[in-house]
């Protein structure tokens, strides 16, 4: 006999079979396993081995479910795992579902919905329970009956268990609106302490005038602030202070996060714009007019004079203010057609399809 064997443990029974040692981790515990066949089940192990007999052994073939318990939150047939295979992973038993105070809402409402006869399958049962409820908290009755399907009770006929599901679903639920809204109204009693927002010194003519003249800008977050302090500047010192204050002439584009102001931001200025009252090119962001459509009135336009025709054939309008283009008019002696009556008020390009005056005469 080899060495090997001798050392065995099993060599004085005669059972020489190969062992192993290793560690598992059960509801949070580390339980050494010394020395066991490498062939054990974990439902063998942790029943006869680690004194855990909550799971069941009922079939040993993967067919009834007494034997459900996790496995690195997977459920599982205990009789069908190695537990040597076990040996890193987090293992959940029934015994782990109670807790300090007692039977877990899975276990009470199997018991009080009559899910419990023998109650051999009742472990396996609320693990099953448990493992669906974890992955989906509002199971249809479907749902729950093919999570179910994997435990076998000949006791009850599953009604009850189906019950104690829908039960515990609910109760959760509620649970959890009632947590929601005590926290809103706690939140909405006793609002969160905010820090006191600092209160920018308002600018006086003197002081602002002094801050820009001495080359530095005072660095107002609010908008309203801005414009006064714009106010304040001398009009004979704005020059100078502009200078001096490298180019000051708008606020300084506001930090990430600021809060627009009433009404929006202003938009950026034009090149060359000289100041808020200055008419100049449009600030970018000025929306101009769509070209209305044939035959929209002009809105400043006074009766047709009927005495000049800018172009060939077509009657346009001269409108009060339009000025036409260096030396750009009727040709010599063109006018409107002797006796044209122009219509009072007419003052549009006419529609497309509006016979002309040349055609009435023609
Ligand atoms: Fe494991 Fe039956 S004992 S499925
Ligand atoms: Fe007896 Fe389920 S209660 S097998």
């Amino acid at each position: 006999m080899t060495d090997e064997l001798l050392n065995h443990p099993g060599a004085l029974t005669g059972d020489v079979r190969p062992t192993t040692s290793y560690t598992l981790r059960v509801n949070g515990v580390e339980r050494p396993v010394a020395d066991a066949w490498i062939g054990e089940s974990l439902l063998y192990v942790l029943r006869e081995r680690l004194g855990l007999a909550g799971a069941k052994d009922g079939c040993e073939q993967g067919e009834c479910g007494a034997c459900s318990i996790q496995v690195d939150g997977q459920l599982v047939n205990g009789c069908l795992v190695p537990a040597a295979l076990a040996a890193d992973s987090e293992i959940a038993t029934v015994e782990g579902l109670s807790g300090p105070g007692g039977a877990s809402d899975v276990q009470r409402a199997l018991a009080d919905s009559g899910a419990v006869q023998c109650g051999y399958c009742t472990p396996g049962m609320a693990m099953a329970v448990h493992d669906l409820l974890q992955r989906n908290h509002r199971p249809s009755e479907v749902e729950a009956r093919q999570a179910l399907c994997g435990n076998l009770c000949r006791c009850t006929g599953y009604r009850a268990a189906l019950n104690a599901v829908q039960t515990v679903a609910d109760a959760r639920e509620a649970a959890l609106e009632a947590e929601l809204a005590a926290a809103e109204q706690a939140a909405g009693e006793t609002p969160a302490p905010t820090a006191a927002a600092p209160v920018p010194a308002r600018p006086t003519e003197q002081s602002f005038a002094d801050l820009a003249l001495a080359g530095e800008l005072p660095l107002y977050a609010d908008a309203e602030l801005w414009h006064e302090a714009d106010q304040l500047i001398p009009a004979q010192q704005q020059g100078e202070a502009t200078a001096r204050a490298g180019g000051y002439a708008y606020p300084p584009t506001p930090p990430h996060g600021t809060a627009a102001p009433a009404g929006g931001w202003e938009p950026t200025p034009a090149h060359g714009t000289a100041g808020a009252d200055a008419h100049g090119t449009p600030a970018h962001g000025t929306p101009y007019l769509p070209t209305p459509p044939h035959g929209t009135p002009h809105q400043d336009a006074g009766p047709y004079d009927g005495t000049v025709y800018a172009t060939d054939g077509h009657p346009y309008p001269q409108y009060p203010g339009y000025d036409h283009p260096a030396g750009y008019g009727a040709p010599v002696g063109y006018g409107a057609p002797a006796g044209y009556d122009a219509p009072a008020g007419y003052d549009a390009t006419p529609a497309h399809g509006i016979r002309l005056p040349e055609d009435e005469n023609a």
